[in-house]
């Protein structure tokens, strides 16, 4: 088995496709998970690729990563810049953590300028759409 990567959607991201295309473009997020998926098998990654809307959810998934996964990429969607639980869980899981967003998040309103989650990033990958997710397992694999 190749090295695990755990990919965490946040809330709405289920959405993608119908909402707000003109910024985060025509994708849906079935379509992300088929990139991410035929990504991670040209790597030689294994890909576990999840959504929620729920918080507590994200945090219940990346403490387990402790022991189930060798990287994370996230993107916390709105949770980026509320979230002190999930910046507390990726502190504490310890777990090489690549954080990724579809659009540019410092182009947008103020409130989207800052990410709890950056500050316990190794890396951050912004303004790409769909392929920053697939830029971001290769980075990874380099990596790992
Ligand atoms: C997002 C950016 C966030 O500000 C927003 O709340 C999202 C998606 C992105 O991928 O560009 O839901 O994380």
């Amino acid at each position: 088995m190749g090295k695990r990567v755990l990919v965490l959607n946040g809330p709405n991201l289920n959405m993608l496709g119908i909402r707000e295309p003109g910024i985060y473009g025509a994708q849906t997020l079935a379509d992300i998970e088929n990139l991410c998926r035929t990504t991670g098998t040209e790597l030689g990654l294994t890909v576990d690729f999840r959504q929620t809307n729920h918080e507590g959810e994200l945090v219940t998934w990346i403490q387990q990563a402790r022991q189930t996964a060798d990287a994370i990429l996230i993107n916390p969607a709105a949770y980026s810049h509320t979230s002190v639980a999930i910046h507390d869980a990726l502190k504490a899981a310890g777990v090489l953590t690549y954080e990724v967003h579809l659009s540019n998040i410092h182009q947008r309103e103020p409130f989207r300028h800052h990410s709890y989650v950056s500050a316990v990033a190794t890396a951050v990958i912004c303004g790409l759409g769909a392929s920053g997710y697939s830029l971001a397992l290769r980075a990874l694999a380099e990596k790992l």
